[in-house]
């Protein structure tokens, strides 16, 4: 399995389709950490490029804001006016002691925790012209506010209200099947018509992560049509539901 596995990783990067080359994409990836796949890119220019409308973009996972402004910077190029309205709680998976230290170091993951935070939000305010709004939760708590057009406060403490259609989903919080499809779920009922939703590290080289199982799913279901695969899924929804 390792081989095959091996074997589609080299044959997807073989074809992986660039975004177009962008000199802010590169000075941002070199201040700004973060797990952003290059094939990525490529998929939030397409979809920022084709949005059906001008409601929001939301993004589950924001980490230091390295997809967020990409997102940002994309939004921007396109003259797209939407809005971005991400959630993450940083509270990364294996750190249920909060108190306990990262390695043989004196720092906890409490410490490293608010880091990361203030580390997402010192970015998106230096390279997200238009700051986007950050929901400092869990992604169910963020549906459940979304569903119930909410009234939240964000990490910036601006005040805004949830909810409504969605134009395009960026999903990249806990990585587990049961919590993508969850994510999923939660989207699709406000992905409007024509709308994108794009999972990382759902290649098919990514078995050891749920998502790809989730992707395949979604493949079959009639209300999707899979864009591209770069290696990571694309799916718009169309209106055959
Ligand atoms: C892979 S990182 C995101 C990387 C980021 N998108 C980037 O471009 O660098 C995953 C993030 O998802 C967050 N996360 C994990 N489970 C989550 C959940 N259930 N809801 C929201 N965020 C979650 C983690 O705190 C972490 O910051």
């Amino acid at each position: 399995m390792k081989a095959i596995n091996g074997l589609r990783y080299l044959w997807h990067l073989y074809k992986q389709r660039k975004a177009s080359p962008d000199s802010f994409i590169n000075w941002l990836r070199f201040a700004n950490p973060g797990m952003l796949n290059e094939g990525n890119i490529y998929c939030i220019e397409y979809a920022t490029e084709n949005l059906p409308s001008d409601n929001p973009i939301i993004e589950i996972g924001s980490f230091c804001g390295l997809s967020t402004n990409a997102i940002s910077h994309y939004l921007r190029k396109a003259n797209r006016a939407n809005r971005l309205i991400t959630c993450d709680k940083w509270h990364f998976e294996g750190t249920e002691n909060q108190g306990s230290f990262l390695g043989s170091s004196d720092i906890t993951h409490e410490q490293y925790r608010r880091f990361v935070k203030e580390t997402y939000i010192r970015n998106v305010g230096f390279f997200s012209g238009k700051l986007p709004h950050t929901m400092e939760c869990f992604s169910n708590d963020f549906f459940d506010l979304w569903d119930n057009c909410a009234a939240a406060t964000d990490v910036m403490g601006r005040n805004i209200r949830l909810g409504g259609p969605i134009s395009f989903a960026y999903i990249d919080g806990n990585h587990t099947y049961q919590f993508a499809r969850d994510d999923f779920l939660n989207v699709d009922r406000h992905l409007e018509t024509g709308g994108f939703i794009l999972f990382d590290d759902s290649a098919d080289y990514y078995t050891r992560f749920g998502v790809n199982r989730l992707v395949r799913e979604i493949k079959k279901m009639d209300r999707y049509e899979l864009i591209i695969k770069n290696p990571n899924y694309l799916f718009r929804k169309t209106n055959y539901f």
